[in-house]
């Protein structure tokens, strides 16, 4: 494998080590300090007759560029399509689970690791979360190559999920390749970015996204 196409954890925290040292400060183009962040919109999504207790599915994602939220977003619809009752949110915005019958939690990877605000999301509802059905989705750029060292990689990426919260069991876990857009990303994740040389490009398969969402609509106790 061309070692431009490795992209593991520890390319991203080696890399982000020395973009953060005063040197490459230095290296960063003008272009770069002075365009502005784009606003990123997040997913959002209901469908459904609505506040049934304890009927809904919860897609609840960790995000800061915006495409784990479509990739959540895409993931309700299909459940959606299949009748289902679903919300797709944040997952600093979910405040309460009554209405949920299974959870499925997705995460961006920044550095090796989960968001926080989905790791922290299981880990605080872990009681919660091990007696319903749920399913956790990874969104990251080192998927772009599925092969089974990569999956092994990504997969490993959960392990301090795992760790915090080892009785929520999930029925699945779908491992999925992102999207590199600067132009959402907040400065110093943006010099990262850059400084990693990896192509602004959206990987992301739809068609892969889609199937893992109608496979899980079975495991979650659906139609
Ligand atoms: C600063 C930075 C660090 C990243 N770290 C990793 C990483 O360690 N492993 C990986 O596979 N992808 C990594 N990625 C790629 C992101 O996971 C990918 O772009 C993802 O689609 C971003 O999701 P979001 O748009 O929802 O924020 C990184 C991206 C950036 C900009």
């Amino acid at each position: 494998m061309n070692e431009q196409t490795i992209i593991d954890r520890h390319r991203f925290i080696k890399v982000a080590g020395s973009v953060v040292g005063a040197g490459a400060l230095a290296c960063v183009s003008p272009g770069l300090l002075t365009t502005r962040r784009q606003k990123v919109v997040f997913a959002k999504l209901s469908c459904g007759a609505g506040g049934n207790v304890g009927e809904r599915i919860l897609v609840a994602y960790a995000s800061r560029a915006g495409s784990t939220g479509e990739v959540a977003e895409t993931i309700g619809r299909v459940m959606c399509d299949k009748g289902l009752e679903v919300d797709v949110c944040l997952a600093k915005d979910v405040t309460d689970l009554s209405p949920y019958r299974a959870i499925v939690v997705g995460s961006a990877i920044y550095m090796g690791k989960w968001m926080r605000d989905a790791a922290t999301f299981v880990e605080k509802r872990r009681e919660v979360l091990s007696q319903i059905p749920i399913a956790y989705f990874t969104v990251c750029l080192t998927m772009k190559d599925d092969t089974e060292e990569n999956r092994r990689t990504v997969t490993a990426y959960l392990d301090p999920v795992r760790e915090q919260a080892p009785e929520v069991q999930p029925m699945a876990v779908g491992l999925f390749a992102g999207r590199l857009d600067s132009r959402k990303l907040p400065f110093l994740y943006r010099m990262i970015a850059k400084a990693i040389g990896e192509a602004e490009a959206d990987y992301r398969d739809w068609e892969a996204i889609r199937t893992w969402a109608g496979e899980l609509v079975p495991l979650l106790g659906g139609a």
